[in-house]
Formats: structure tokens, C-alpha cells, sequence
């Protein structure tokens, strides 16, 4: 448990400084379940404080386990106020998109993104070209995925052009949902290779799904890299639990991905805060990327 926590905070060090070191990131995408994210949280003006720190590390950001039932959006747009407000006159402005509250049970969450949509620093912007919620009509998802395309105006990335597929798993359908990813993938590419990464809480782990099942569904869907692997710990949890996952379709997008900049981002150690401080905030931490 000790060497664990060392050994974590020792990779954490390492790609950190040697991120700090290297050019400034061209554009980070990362993935975050911010636990039960609806009234009671925001309530807390600590947490809001907290989250929109993390928010504005990322271009983009894939957000799990938004509880919104308003048309008005409520949650996103009370915490986007205040991220636009703290970053007011850097020229980075903020917009988010949401679906509805998807699940057929009693229990729904929404899924997120938000994205920076401008910003001064090398005049970036970027566009959300279309987006909906996977129609899923063999019924294989609880919350089916939602599929954002985007467009990056800016001349010096590699890579301009690519999809998102936010998702959320069930703990109990790890292995029916994530094999289906196939049948997604291969409905929305309709025959020509389109660059598309995968993100989200795939419950891909510990006691969710097997070694041998895990490595069954890489099989099936083998055109994918897993940027975040199993030795990963995505969660509060001392068991290190990869749940959290990012993955990447393309010969360009992965050419695109920096090399050691996927991590899980343990924010309590740049925030300066307790784990358990952290807890209040979510008990995942964000999994990214840099693409350049
Ligand atoms: C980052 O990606 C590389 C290439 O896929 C992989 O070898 C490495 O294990 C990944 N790191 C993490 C923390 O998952």
C-alpha cells in the first residue's frame, strides 16, 4: 500500500516535470467521472472552487455522472460561469454541451463535455461540428455513448479532426458494452476509418471483468490502443483499479498522441489538498492525453 502510493506519486513526479519541460501541451483531452455532480455538490463553494481548477487544465474534457434533470442545464451552467469568470481576461473561454438523463432505471446521468472555445494563446479555437447520444437499438447500453466530432482551428496540430465517445459502463455489463463498442464504432465509421478516441468510466477492471474477458475484448476491437493500461489506479481505491480508460483508433490520432502524457492526474498534489478532500470532489481522477 505504501510502495504502491510511492511508486504512484514517483510516475506522477516524473511526467509532470518532464511535461514541464517540454513545449506547452498543444491541446490536452481528458476524461473525468466528478462523482454525483449535481446540486449537492456545487452547493459546496470548495468544491466548485476545486473543480473548476481542474476544468481549466483541459481543452477538452469528457465529464461522467453530471445529475441534471433541468432543460436549463443548471449544474454546467452555474460551473461554467465561474470557470469563464476565473479566467476572465486570458482570452479562454469556455462552452459546454449535455445530453439529457440517460438511463432506463431510476438512477440517470448526464454526459458532458466542455471545451475551450476560444482562447488568445495561439488563437485557438475550437468546434463542436455535431453531436448525439448513440442510438442504441439493440438495447446493449444503460447510458449509451455520446459522440461529439470536433474541430481544432489551429494550424500547428497534426490531427484537426476527431471523434469523442463519452460513456459511462455499467459495473454489471462491462464486457457486453464494451464489446459492442464494434457494432458502435463500425455503425458511425459506415466503412471509412474515421479518428476516433473512446473515454469515459468503462468500469474495465478488479472485480468488473476478468483478466482473460478484458483481454477478449481487446481482440475484438484490436484497432484500438488502450492509452491507459491496467496497472493504472484511476480511483480513490487502494486496490489501483483501472476503471478509467482512453482509447484511440487511427493511425493518425495515435501518431498524434505525446508520448508519455497519458496519465491519471492525481489533481490533490498540485491543488494542495488531502486525499480526503479529494474524496469530496469525486472518487475517480481524471485520465489525459496531449495531442500535438
Ligand atoms: C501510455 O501509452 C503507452 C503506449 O500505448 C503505454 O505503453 C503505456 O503503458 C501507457 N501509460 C499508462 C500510464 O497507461
Amino acid at each position: 500500500m505504501f510502495k504502491l502510493s510511492f511508486v504512484i506519486i514517483g510516475l506522477y513526479l516524473i511526467s509532470s516535470s518532464l511535461g514541464f519541460l517540454l513545449q506547452e501541451p498543444k491541446l490536452k483531452i481528458g476524461s473525468f467521472n466528478i462523482q454525483a455532480f449535481g446540486q449537492d455538490k456545487i452547493g459546496t463553494p470548495e468544491n466548485v472552487e476545486t473543480i473548476i481548477k481542474i476544468m481549466s487544465r483541459y481543452d477538452i474534457l469528457a465529464i461522467q455522472e453530471v445529475r441534471d434533470s433541468t432543460n436549463e442545464h443548471v449544474i454546467l451552467n452555474f460551473v461554467l460561469n465561474k470557470l469563464n469568470e476565473m479566467l476572465a481576461g486570458t482570452g479562454i473561454k469556455y462552452n459546454f454541451i449535455i445530453t439529457g438523463p440517460l438511463g432506463a432505471s431510476s438512477y440517470k446521468e448526464n454526459y458532458a463535455y466542455i471545451y475551450r472555445e476560444t482562447t488568445d494563446v495561439s488563437s485557438r479555437k475550437i468546434e463542436v461540428v455535431k453531436h448525439f447520444v448513440y442510438d442504441d437499438v439493440e438495447n446493449v447500453y444503460g447510458r449509451p455513448p455520446f459522440i461529439a466530432e470536433f474541430r481544432i482551428l489551429d494550424s500547428q496540430l497534426s490531427i484537426k479532426e476527431f471523434t469523442l465517445m463519452n460513456l459511462h459502463i455499467r459495473p454489471s455489463y462491462v464486457f457486453s458494452e464494451t464489446s459492442a463498442f464494434r457494432t458502435v464504432v463500425d455503425r458511425y465509421q459506415n466503412g471509412v476509418e474515421k479518428n476516433i478516441a473512446i473515454m469515459g468510466d468503462l468500469n474495465f477492471d478488479c472485480s468488473f471483468i476478468s483478466g482473460i474477458k478484458r483481454n477478449q475484448v481487446r481482440s475484438i476491437i484490436s484497432d484500438f490502443t488502450w492509452y491507459i493500461n491496467d496497472d493504472a489506479a484511476t480511483t480513490k481505491s487502494t486496490s489501483g483499479c483501472a476503471y478509467d480508460r482512453i482509447l484511440i483508433n487511427s493511425q493518425k490520432f495515435n501518431n498524434a498522441v505525446v508520448k508519455g502524457s497519458n496519465i491519471t492526474y492525481y489533481y490533490y498534489l498540485d491543488l494542495g489538498l488531502t486525499t480526503t478532500q479529494a474524496a469530496e470532489i469525486s472518487d475517480h481522477f481524471p485520465v489525459e492525453i496531449d495531442i500535438n
